[in-house]
């Protein structure tokens, strides 16, 4: 069969390649995608079925509901303390699919995205399958595990054919936080180069310290080269209703209005409806949801930190432990092994470009006593 070359040799995800193994043996504690165990909170299924009900089953505005936009644009104005207008806010069908309309209008063949890593390998793959290079620049790993931003490096890394330059904070899989002060390095780079940022802020709200995580939005003009991706997936634990926003400057926004024309022509209308009432009236359930996340991470990091061989920090975002072993080398063997011979699921630290290799990824937004489970049995191939 005949498909474009880049499509063919497209990497199949090594997450996926793991789950395929364990999916559906109750026996299994899974804990390799990015997503948690509680269902969607019942007011925001609540006010899907009513808009249902109620009909709203029609296509729509290719940008999103003007209403949604508006709550958006009210959400993030107070976030950042700078005014958001709805009219810099596309709704689009989930983070993923934020990303590679961000992909489609910017990547030429022969383009680059030089990207922050280790880094959820999809956003590699919307590079790639616009016939665009994934340009992988890694954060420094420290001693005790956690993780440093070399700002020249990535800049060294940009050349010509540098479309932009992509920071997922805080990230999956490493949890470090960009800090105010590299967000406005990144700033006058990008700037002076004329280059693309793009933010990949679907865990902005998933923090464990006392401040809120730095955003690029806390310092964008309006004007500004930013796109900024945002998901419904996790603060609202909505994974399966593929929701999510792009913020960007008004004159991109007709740009990828087109091009939602030709990938899913707008969002489900109903799902739209109750996004509205999950960004209005979610804030107590990302607050229970992100003590249970502290918890479990709590027992998560102690557990593995008293294995012989892990070296891990406590991360200050998102939902992964990141954890180095010593003496692994093959991070898809172990997450095999661990599969077959501890019942957990976990992700190769491979998947997340080479320098994850020697690395293991655990998601830990479930009940911390399962999260708690899933350590103990992972001891034996940890001491
Ligand atoms: C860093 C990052 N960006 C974007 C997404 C996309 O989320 P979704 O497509 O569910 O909105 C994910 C999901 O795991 C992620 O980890």
């Amino acid at each position: 069969m005949r498909v474009r070359e880049v499509i063919r040799d497209l990497p199949a995800s090594r997450i996926g390649e793991i789950a395929a193994l364990g999916m559906g043996d109750p026996a299994v504690i899974p804990l390799w995608y990015g997503e948690g165990d509680l269902p969607t909170p019942a007011f925001i299924g609540a006010a899907a079925t009513a808009a249902l009900q109620a009909g709203h089953t029609f296509y729509t505005y290719k940008a999103g509901l003007p209403e949604l936009r508006a709550a958006i644009a009210d959400y993030l104005t107070g976030l950042h303390q700078r005014p958001i207008r709805a009219e810099r806010v596309l709704v689009s069908s989930s983070g993923m699919t934020a990303l590679m309309l961000m992909a489609q209008a910017l990547i030429d063949e022969g383009d680059n995205l030089v990207i922050l890593a280790p880094v959820w390998p999809n956003i590699a793959a919307a590079v790639r399958v616009m016939g665009g290079e994934p340009r992988l620049v890694s954060l420094d790993p420290l001693p005790g595990g956690g993780w440093r931003l070399d700002p020249e490096r990535l800049f060294a890394a940009c050349d010509s054919r540098t479309r932009g330059i992509f920071v997922n904070s805080p990230s999956n899989p490493t949890g470090w936080v960009i800090s105010a002060e590299e967000i406005a390095a990144l700033f006058a780079f990008a700037r002076r180069r004329g280059l693309w940022l793009v933010a990949d802020e679907v865990y902005s709200r998933i923090v464990y310290g006392n401040r809120q995580a730095p955003s690029f939005l806390d310092q964008a003009e309006p004007e500004d080269r930013l796109i900024a991706v945002n998901s419904f997936s996790k603060n609202w634990a909505m994974t399966g209703w593929r929701l999510g926003w792009m913020t960007m400057p008004t004159d991109l926004l007709p740009v990828i209005e087109k091009l939602v024309e030709f990938n899913t022509s707008g969002s489900p209308t109903f799902l739209q409806h109750a996004a509205i009432a999950a960004i209005r009236d979610g804030e107590s359930f990302i607050e229970q949801f992100v003590a249970r996340c502290r918890a479990a991470r709590d027992v998560a990091i102690d557990g593995l930190n008293a294995c012989r061989r892990v070296e891990v920090a406590r991360p200050e975002g998102a939902f992964y432990a990141f954890f180095r072993v010593a003496g692994m080398t093959d991070s898809l063997a172990f997450a095999k092994e661990a599969l077959r011979h501890a019942k957990v699921g976990l992700a190769p630290g491979s998947a997340f470009g080479p320098m994850g290799e020697g690395y293991i990824r655990l998601c830990f937004a479930r009940d911390p006593r399962q999260v708690g489970e899933a350590v103990d049995r992972l001891r034996p191939l940890l001491d």
